[in-house]
């Protein structure tokens, strides 16, 4: 690796530059909205459970593995694989990994950037009053008519994706760092005040009760799959948006411990997410299965009834679109530092031509919630389609392959070098964590799946 290769994309100031933004990365949608209507539709705690487990078993190991390489390639994705399985004397072909990430790279921030649009929404009309003393129907009804009117949602969309390209073209240190420093602190505070204010919902050992205490009967093998799915999706792993942050991380940084510090504060902010959300669910007689419209319908409610809720709903989306808006950064960014290393594009032309491609997708995920509803695969909508391919698909296929390449076909010096293992017992846990434990996590996985088919 040469300092070479970092000076085209630019580089983080330091090792808390990288923790920093790559939690930006990890924590976003997937926490505060996804996770808790994931664990609504699959049973709650047992879900739970299989997610933590999945974090701690799979994603760790793998988020590693992501850092690791990214800094020893030093370039996107793509390029980076090559070049590490040519320096380590394999097949090109292993460049597949890259190529897997970009597509889900780009089917993700199809779909996200339109729940981020939902977001921003959210924001402004929290500021205008609009949720002060909602009843439960009325927050439906006010999402029924954002989710029906397929124009508005464009139009947000579009917002969004802007934002994000404005961000990726003026490039990492300038664009990523400054939004991560500050953001994440205050999000977690303000988490931990809707959590304080669940307490008092009348509804908190119940909302605790479900997300915390495993319940095995109610989850499926499809259940474990998403769930195992969801800590990829959730720590940003499996399509290298991590190794590409890798890429621009200094060479005396301690990946290891920056590695468990990212997964810990994704963790930590999916379960106040939960505990913030579940007892509004239950002390409002809501339903938790009720899918990817949950806390649009849940929270404005808890807003609506709390003292200056007004303030505290405008803060707490205008933080979830910031939260969304560093993850979505992170999606483009392999796609945007491919076409500047092989399509020799500025920044800023790549940026907008990723932007318009994936705005243009996103347009399905948008009529998935209004006139395409019918329109299904597989009992699927468009939007399902697209966060299954990639949430159960893509990104524990690629994680996977990243962890096999890491542990068996790299070689051993690099693997010490890089992760500053010092003895032969360290490098076997290693092995084992990364080459054994984690494949082996993924494929156990998709056998209980087996189980719920036949
Ligand atoms: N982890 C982000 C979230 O939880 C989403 C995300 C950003 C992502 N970059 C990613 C998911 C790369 C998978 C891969 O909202």
């Amino acid at each position: 690796m040469t300092q070479v290769d970092k000076a085209v994309h630019g580089m983080w100031s330091g090792r808390m530059a990288f923790v920093l933004a790559a939690t930006g990365s990890a924590v976003g949608l997937g926490n505060i909205w996804k996770f808790p209507y994931m664990a609504g539709e699959n049973g709650g705690g047992a879900f739970v459970l299989v997610y933590l487990l999945c974090i701690l078993l799979i994603g760790l190991p793998i988020m590693i593995a992501e850092i690791m390489l990214g800094r020893r390639g030093g370039l996107s994705p793509v390029n980076t694989m090559r070049k590490l399985a040519k320096a380590s004397g394999q097949h090109a072909s292993w460049q597949v990994i890259g190529w897997f990430g970009l597509l889900a790279a780009f089917l993700i921030l199809s779909f996200y950037s339109v729940i981020a649009g939902w977001v921003v929404s959210y924001s402004l009309r929290s500021a205008v009053g609009i949720f002060e003393g909602v009843t439960a129907e009325g927050a439906s009804a006010i999402f029924g008519e954002l989710a029906g009117d397929a124009e508005k949602q464009l139009a947000w969309h579009t917002i969004f994706m802007v934002m994000t390209a404005a961000v990726v073209a003026r490039g990492v240190e300038r664009g990523l760092e400054q939004a991560a420093r500050w953001l994440m602190p205050v999000l977690f505070v303000l988490l931990v005040v809707m959590v304080g204010y669940a307490m008092t919902s009348g509804g908190f050992a119940e909302g605790a009760n479900f997300l915390l205490v495993p319940d095995f009967s109610k989850i499926t093998g499809a259940g474990i799959v998403a769930a195992m799915g969801h800590a990829f999706f959730s720590l940003s792993l499996g399509l290298g948006a991590i190794m590409m942050y890798g890429a621009y991380v200094p060479n005396d940084m301690r990946i290891i411990g920056a590695g468990i510090s990212i997964a810990m504060a994704d963790t930590v902010v999916a379960l106040l997410a939960g505990l913030a959300i579940f007892p509004v669910v239950f002390a409002n007689g809501l339903d938790p299965e009720t899918g990817p419209t949950l806390i649009f319908q849940t929270l404005p409610l808890a807003f609506g009834q709390m003292g200056g809720g007004v303030f505290f709903s405008t803060l707490f989306f205008v933080l979830l679109t910031l939260a969304a808006w560093s993850s979505a950064i992170s999606l483009i960014e392999p796609c945007v530092a491919w076409l500047v290393e092989n399509r020799r594009m500025s920044r800023a032309a790549a940026a907008v031509l990723v932007a318009m491609a994936a705005w243009f997708l996103g347009i399905g995920t948008i009529l998935s919630f209004n006139h395409w509803q019918e329109l299904t695969l597989y009992g699927k909508t468009f939007f399902e389609v697209a966060d299954f391919l990639t949430t159960n698909l893509l990104l524990p296929l690629g994680g996977t392959l990243i962890a096999v390449f890491s542990a068996w076909f790299l070689s051993r010096e690099v693997v010490c070098e890089e992760l500053g293992l010092k003895s032969d017992r360290a490098f076997l846990m290693w092995k084992i964590a990364v080459g054994v434990i984690a494949p082996l996590g993924v494929l156990v996985v998709f056998v209980s799946r087996l189980g719920d088919l036949g």
